[in-house]
């Protein structure tokens, strides 16, 4: 007989995929429908309808995309900017860097608003990007999931970006559900996320939302979408009116979306934010106990993650091994130049919860001094 699938029971406290919640996990279970069964369609229009109010939106094209959240930052790129068009994308941290990557990978002329890791792009810099050449588009992430930044000034970059008649489009993979996400009120023209972070929903979909404007400039464009995958005029056909098969709906995870979004309703949008940042404060004073500093100043430290200096002289692999393997609890590594630097805790969706607190730093009570390397004489 085949070996039957065992998973240690794992504490999710990383920077995702973050940890589902139970009635998430039955509605993965639950029998599959056709893609085009009347009861489905009844299950997406519901889930579109949900979305919307998660990212404050009246936007009719408001869908998950098949993926995961790479799917989002793709699909805003090779729907929306073409080559040869000028994007600026803001760099501080490892998904910046990404988003400029996929933007140059179309051949689009990108440039980057570099900043140290740890620190918001300024809006000052976006407007003065846009004065010295307008731009088809603007890509800032709303959470820097690689350092732990909320990015300020979102309505001001996007603001910016309109006036000289280019698109402004947002990462909110980490940002959506656990702090304030209002695409219409700011004015982004486009925004994606990913269901593995503050959704309490395993990796899988790209909930995403595209305005008016967005749709017009995919409709003027010169050259087709150059994904056949990600063309957005298709699935727009398949999860609107014309329910023209595109692709197989991945059924099970858009039950789970459902479910996930649901419960999140069901607390109330500003109940999630504000328990997100009430944990966030616990953990805060938790860690002071232990010495342990978060690297992110507190006026743009998101609620959701929190990267922590590691302390000096400790063995940064060896103690999230042991935290595997002696507590069952994964938290996250640094990225890019904070590897080995820092440790990311995520307190995301229903991993947002005090008692994950207390388990996470009573283990690292015990790990800290065991793994501090002694110095041979
Ligand atoms: C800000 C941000 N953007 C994009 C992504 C990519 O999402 P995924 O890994 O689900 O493809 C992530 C993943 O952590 C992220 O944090």
């Amino acid at each position: 007989m085949a070996t039957p699938l065992i998973v240690p029971p794992r504490l999710l406290l990383g920077p995702g995929p973050s940890l589902c919640a139970p009635e998430v996990l039955r509605a993965l279970a639950t029998p599959l429908l056709g893609h085009l069964d009347p009861a489905f369609l009844r299950i997406m229009d519901a889930t579109k309808d949900r979305l919307r109010e998660l990212f404050k939106t009246a936007n009719r094209l408001t869908l998950p995309l098949p993926g995961t959240g790479s799917a989002g930052t793709e699909a805003i790129v090779v729907n929306f900017i073409e080559p040869g068009e000028r994007v600026i994308v803001g760099v501080n941290g490892v998904f910046g860097g990404r988003l400029a990557d996929q933007a140059r990978r179309i051949g689009a002329r990108v440039e980057t608003i570099d900043v140290p890791f740890g620190e918001a792009i300024p809006a000052e810099a976006v407007e003065s990007a846009l004065e010295r050449e307008p731009a088809a588009a603007v890509i800032i992430v709303h959470a820097e999931t690689s350092t732990g930044v909320l990015q300020p000034d979102i309505a001001r970059m996007a603001a910016a970006t309109r006036r000289v008649g280019g698109l402004f489009l947002l990462d909110c993979v980490t940002s959506l559900g656990g702090t304030p996400v209002e695409i219409d009120a700011w004015g982004a023209d486009a925004a994606y996320s990913g269901t593995q972070k503050c959704l309490s929903v395993p990796p899988g979909l790209a909930p995403a939302t595209f305005g008016e404007r967005a749709v017009a400039k995919l409709k003027a464009r010169r050259t087709p979408v150059p994904s056949w995958y990600l063309d957005l005029g298709m699935i727009d056909a398949y999860w609107g009116s014309e329910r023209a098969y595109h692709h197989t709906a991945p059924i099970s995870m858009v039950y789970a979306l459902h479910e996930g979004l649901g419960l999140l309703l069901d607390e109330g949008l500003e109940a999630s934010f504000a328990r997100h940042l009430r944990v966030r404060r616990f953990l805060d004073d938790a860690l002071a106990s232990l010495d342990l500093r978060p690297v992110v100043p507190e006026a743009i430290r998101l609620p959701m993650l929190t990267s922590v200096a590691i302390p000096e002289g400790v063995d940064d692999a060896g103690l999230r091994r042991d935290l595997y393997e002696r507590f069952n609890i994964e938290i996250g590594g640094g990225l890019g130049p904070l590897k080995g630097k820092v440790w990311r805790i995520g307190l995301m969706g229903y991993g947002a919860r005090e008692e994950n607190v207390l388990t996470l730093t009573g283990a690292l009570r015990d790990l800290i001094p065991r793994h501090r390397k002694t110095r041979s004489a």
